[in-house]
């Protein structure tokens, strides 16, 4: 099978190429990523020459460049997830949301259609459905996103639901809680606290600390999604969870006391503007249809999670500074390839 996966120098999208290759070696995977701050070339460096990976730096709303790329590698599949992700970026600066998130999405939609792909996977997270007081969320519930990045997911899902509806093309929806672990770039709340804890830098709590997140393991999600991939229903949409949750202030208290830092470290800041209070979702369909749960335990993805940052810390310290822009020039300059 040959698969095109587009963000696959994101988080999840790193740790899903990793457990997708070793899990299926005989699949050809095309990694296009357009390198925001956010896309770390290094984080797959040692995938350079195997023969069965190739990547690309575009930019998935390039309709022209996308499709030589299609033509090129003819994938079968296609999962996505190339996305602007931090909510308090689209907050600040939502346009770049709308335009990457949902015409991003859309682009790949039309590309699909024209190449006949046999499946595309939408990576869509649980923010589309906004925050609920109590019990969970299912496949079927109203979508009310809060924020610009939820509301360009929720259009996204959308979209991609239209074109099964309209033009049958074969469609994957994941909906996924708060992924951690390896390679998760320090904006976000596990690794930033890590990121401060280690220099002993204040840690920002947004309003009183108290909104829910459902945290998972990010391995576990990656093979949720490869299963959703291969035997999910299509047309279908699964929810992801981790069936752990945890309010932040729990979360951060957990990972300072691992680490052994005080807590005076905790600083109390002005809340997000929208900040949904508590997600939850209902995982039954998954269970029941493709027989997936998470496998991995809060203690022991922590620890895997504060170990990987410990013994990475000139990565954590290259997200700092942009100095894995360097490693990317110096990539593809060895390629003979020029920046698209
Ligand atoms: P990330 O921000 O770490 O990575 C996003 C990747 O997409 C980066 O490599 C970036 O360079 C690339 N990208 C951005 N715009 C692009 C464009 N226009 N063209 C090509 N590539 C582009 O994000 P992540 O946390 O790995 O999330 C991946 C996907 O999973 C996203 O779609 C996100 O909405 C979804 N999701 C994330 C979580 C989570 O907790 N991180 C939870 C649920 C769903
Ligand atoms: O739920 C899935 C979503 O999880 C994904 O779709 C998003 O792409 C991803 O960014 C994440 O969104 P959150 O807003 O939940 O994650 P974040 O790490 O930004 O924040 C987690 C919680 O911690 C949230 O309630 C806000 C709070 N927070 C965050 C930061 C960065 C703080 O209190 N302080 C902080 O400094």
């Amino acid at each position: 099978m040959k698969v095109v996966v587009t963000g696959g120098c994101g988080f999840i999208g790193t740790n899903f190429i990793r457990y997708f290759i070793k899990k299926h070696p005989g699949y050809k995977i095309l990694n296009i990523d357009k390198l925001t701050y956010a896309g770390n070339l290094e984080n797959l460096k040692d995938f350079k020459k195997r023969k069965n990976y190739h990547f690309v730096k575009a930019d998935i709303c390039n309709a022209l460049f996308m499709k030589k790329l299609f033509k090129k590698f003819k994938p079968d599949a296609v999962i996505n997830f190339a996305a602007e992700t931090h909510v308090d970026r689209s907050i600040t600066a939502p346009s770049q949301f709308m335009k990457t998130n949902f015409l991003g999405v859309g682009t790949l939609l039309n590309l699909c259609l024209d190449f006949g792909i046999k499946g595309f996977l939408q990576v869509s997270t649980d923010e589309v459905y906004g925050s609920i007081e109590k019990g969970s969320f299912c496949e079927n519930s109203l979508l009310t996103p809060s924020s610009p990045y939820a509301a360009s997911k929720a259009g996204a899902d959308g979209l991609v639901m239209a074109y099964h509806t309209t033009y049958k093309l074969p469609i994957l929806i994941t909906r996924t809680t708060n992924n951690y672990g390896p390679y998760q770039f320090p904006e976000k709340l596990i690794p930033l606290v890590i990121l401060n804890a280690l220099k002993n830098k204040k840690i920002p709590v947004y309003g009183n600390g108290m909104n829910v997140r459902d945290w998972i393991y990010v391995e576990d999600n990656c093979a949720a999604i490869d299963q959703v991939l291969h035997k999910g229903k299509i047309g279908e949409i699964y929810n992801i969870a981790g069936k752990c949750e945890k309010t932040n202030i729990q979360v951060i208290k957990t990972l300072l006391q691992i680490l052994n830092v005080d807590e005076s470290l905790i600083t109390y800041v002005k809340d997000r503007p929208g900040h949904d209070q508590r997600y939850s979702l209902s995982m039954s369909k998954i269970k029941k249809q493709l027989g997936w749960q998470p496998k991995t335990s809060f203690a022991r993805g922590i620890k895997k999670t504060i170990d990987w940052y410990q013994n990475n810390k000139t990565w954590l310290h290259n997200t700092q500074t942009g100095a894995y822009r360097k490693f990317y020039k110096q990539y593809y300059s060895k390629l003979g390839l020029k920046e698209k």
